[in-house]
Order: C-alpha cells, then sequence, then structure tokens
C-alpha cells in the first residue's frame, strides 16, 4: 500500500496508481462542500451533477428523515405506497409520459429505456433490432448503456461484449460557430440513411451531452432529428439523466427543445441529488403494448430497491422546492452570461457555450486535445488551492453548480478560472 492508495476503497473512474489520496468531506451546506483539513471548497459541479439545492438543505433532509420513521422500504411488485404515487402523477404531469418504471440510477433508467423499446417492438409481433445513437454519448456504465455511449477508454475492454449501434454525428455548437448549418445537415443526412434501416429507437441527450464534452446542440437540430425519427416508426429516448429538472433552464431539456420523447430516462436531480433513484418514463401507447394474457409481453424487469420510499419522498420534496422557485432554474442563464462573456475574451479559451445552469468552454491547449490532457488537471488543482471545486473533462472545463450557489460563490468560480488561466 502506498501512502496515496486508500486500504479498502476502490474509487470510481480513478487510476490508484497516480491519484491523489481522496480528501474525506465532513459535511457540506449549500454550496459548500468541509473537509476535514483545508477551507471548504465551493462544489461548482453539484458533485457530478446530482446536487440540486445545495448540501444539508435542511427540507430534504426532514423529508428523508420522516419517511424513515414511516416507512424505509418495501417490495414493489406486490405493494405501493404514497410517496411513489404522488411521484407518478406530478412526473407524469410535468414530462407529459404518464407511466413511471422505478429504478436504481441514471445507467438502469436506460437501460429500462432501451429493453423497453426493444420490447416493445417484439411484443406488436414486429420485432425491430437497430439502435441509433450519437457520436460523443454517454449513457452509463452498465452494458447497455455502455453499448449505445461513444466507444471509448473506458468501454474498450467490453467492447465484444457491447451490441452493435448505428451512429450519428453530433453537431456540437458554441457561440459564434459559423459552421453549424453544414454540421447539423451533415448530421441528418447520416440520420436519414441509418434510417433506412428499420430501427427500433433513437437515444440522444437532449441540448447537453454532458460527459461527452457538455457538447450542446440547437433546439431545430432536435426537431429535426425527431420528425426524422418519427417517420421511421421508431421510438425516441431522451436521456435526461442530466438534463432533467432545470438543469438546462427548464423542467426538462426536451421540453425546452420543443421535442416530445417516446421514453424519458431520469435519474440526478431527481432526488434532488440526495438520494440514488432512477425512472423511465414511458408513454401509454408504449406501456399499452405490455398489457396482455400473454406472459412473454410483460415487462420482466425490477430492482431491490424499486421505488424505494426515502427517494420518492426525497424527490416529491425536490419538486416542492422547484415549483416553488422555477426562476432558481429558469433565471441561471442570465447570472452566467455576462461572465462567460468576459472569459471568452481570454486567448486560452474557445468555443463557449451555455445553455440553463451550465456553462462551458474549450482550453486552448498544446498537444493532443481529449479526457486525458494534463491541462484539465493542471486547472483543476489551480481551482481546488483557491476553494473552488472543478472536475474538467479532458480540455472542456465547465460550471454545473447547485442552483443554491450565490451571486459572490459564483462569481468566485469565474473569478478562480480567470487567474487560473493566465498560470497554465
Ligand atoms: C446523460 C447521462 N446518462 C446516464 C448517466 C449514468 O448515470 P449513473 O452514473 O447514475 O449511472 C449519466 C451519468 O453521468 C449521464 O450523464
Amino acid at each position: 500500500m502506498t501512502a496515496t492508495r486508500h486500504p479498502n476503497l476502490w474509487p470510481p473512474f480513478t487510476q490508484m496508481a497516480r491519484a491523489a489520496m481522496p480528501q474525506r468531506v465532513t459535511h457540506g451546506e449549500g454550496a459548500l462542500l468541509f473537509r476535514d483539513q483545508g477551507d471548504p471548497l465551493i462544489d461548482a459541479i453539484s458533485s457530478w451533477w446530482v446536487t440540486l439545492h445545495g448540501h444539508g438543505h435542511p427540507e430534504m433532509a426532514k423529508a428523508i428523515g420522516d419517511q424513515a420513521a414511516r416507512l424505509e422500504q418495501v417490495i414493489f411488485a406486490d405493494f405501493t405506497h404514497s410517496p411513489a404515487e404522488q411521484l407518478g402523477v406530478r412526473l407524469s404531469g410535468l414530462c407529459g409520459l404518464q407511466r413511471l418504471f422505478f429504478s436504481d440510477n441514471g445507467s438502469t433508467a436506460v437501460e429500462v429505456a432501451l429493453k423497453i423499446a426493444c420490447q416493445w417492438w417484439t411484443n406488436r409481433g414486429e420485432p425491430r433490432h437497430q439502435i441509433v445513437a450519437f457520436d460523443g454519448a454517454y449513457h452509463g456504465d452498465t452494458f447497455g448503456a455502455m453499448a449505445v455511449g461513444e466507444r471509448n477508454l473506458f468501454s474498450a475492454p467490453f467492447e465484444d461484449k457491447l451490441f452493435p449501434v448505428a451512429r450519428v454525428p453530433w453537431p456540437a455548437t458554441w457561440w459564434n460557430d459559423e459552421e453549424i448549418e453544414a454540421k447539423e445537415s451533415a448530421a441528418l443526412q447520416v440520420l436519414e440513411t441509418v434510417l433506412e434501416t428499420p430501427t427500433a429507437a433513437v437515444i440522444l441527450e437532449p441540448l447537453l451531452q454532458g460527459a461527452g464534452g457538455m457538447a450542446m446542440v440547437r433546439p431545430d437540430f432536435l426537431k429535426a432529428v425527431e420528425a426524422r425519427t418519427r417517420q421511421a416508426g421508431a421510438l425516441l429516448i431522451a436521456d435526461e439523466v442530466l438534463t432533467g429538472f432545470g438543469r438546462c433552464g427548464d423542467w426538462f431539456a426536451s421540453r425546452r427543445a420543443g421535442i416530445r420523447p417516446d421514453l424519458m430516462a431520469l435519474s440526478k436531480g431527481l432526488t434532488g441529488g440526495c438520494l440514488p433513484m432512477g425512472v423511465t418514463m414511458a408513454s401509454e401507447t408504449v406501456f399499452e403494448a405490455f398489457v396482455g394474457d400473454d406472459p412473454c409481453l410483460t415487462l420482466w424487469h425490477g430492482h431491490s430497491f424499486t421505488a424505494n420510499p426515502l427517494g420518492c419522498a426525497a424527490a416529491n420534496t425536490s419538486l416542492d422546492l422547484l415549483e416553488r422557485n422555477p426562476g432558481d432554474f429558469e433565471g441561471f442563464e442570465a447570472r452566467h452570461r455576462p461572465r462567460l462573456e468576459e472569459l471568452s475574451r481570454h486567448p486560452r479559451v474557445q468555443h463557449p457555450r451555455l445553455t440553463g445552469t451550465v456553462a462551458a468552454f474549450d482550453l486552448v491547449v498544446d498537444g493532443t486535445s481529449g479526457y486525458l490532457n494534463p491541462a484539465g488537471p493542471k486547472l483543476k488543482q489551480i481551482a481546488m488551492d483557491n476553494g473552488v471545486f472543478l472536475r474538467p473533462l479532458g480540455q472542456v472545463v465547465y460550471l454545473l453548480p447547485p442552483l443554491c450557489i450565490t451571486d459572490p460563490q459564483l462569481d468566485h468560480c469565474y473569478d478562480t478560472i480567470l487567474a487560473a488561466l493566465d498560470q497554465l
């Protein structure tokens, strides 16, 4: 054991030969994380894009505590409970998809959406096999989710176990992008070609690919994708694991983009980021194909913690908070804009972009760009030394803070990045 390695824990996405010892966090409050050593840190990425209302939120904590004292867990195959029922009614009202299937995280929410889409065609007696996904996509780390994600360093050891997927370019855009029309029309051409093969479903991250580098697309592109998907009779799956619950400035990115998916995967902000839970929303038309006397029509899928009451209570309380203060997410873009404009004038900044609560840019780097470029880790360290927790994706730097971040805290994040750019 080296001094930098914990004897028992195996952290995610971490090469332990090189990683620094993880820092111990003792508590959180609002946008701040408190460590057992060092100053508090502003959590500028919402702890992997989950924390919505801030750490240690009293109303969230109370709702979870009250629910724990009442009913912490019950098998969801033979029973139901009111937190789940309430959540079903509220989410279907908000996203326009009537059926809610529970699972445990973002990857499982995507797996369930893929399984539903494939079985839907089988149940109708006209099996379709092709799934269409986008370059740069990230949908999670379970096998089905990996299969539809971009094949890369992360998925390489499993390549032979991943089902084939038809790929379409993702026309990522940014401020003053002069090539966008050409990129979009090239992508749509590829989409039209792949859709000539009977397709079960098209899956995408609406408006914003997260792990793929905070890569944003225009709403009209998504509308064009939806139109072609409908024309081909395929189902449209929106992976809103990251983009849901206000992250993109509206309740859902699909809603902001003006598209209506058949299936939607949700997680992360679902419980305000307090507890692990995923849901897959499905239209009633999709659901109906699973109802009938033949046992083969059944969706034979479930998880031990399906509809965990604590998760449902947290989700209902998070919705209360969002409904009470919609301005918190609707107005976030305006908070980012002037500071991102200022950043965008720095010579080390290119491709500034913004949607809702998420602001991003690419560092101008020496050498090969990509996830392993060292500029990101350098900037991360400088920010950490200045009380800001960032986690660049290679040369992509982004801010994705909790809604509760104060103006001075947000300003401090931008000031820190600006100062760090001069030190790189
Ligand atoms: C768009 C998207 N889908 C799915 C996932 C996977 O979610 P989880 O990490 O909860 O399995 C993520 C995680 O970052 C994501 O960003």
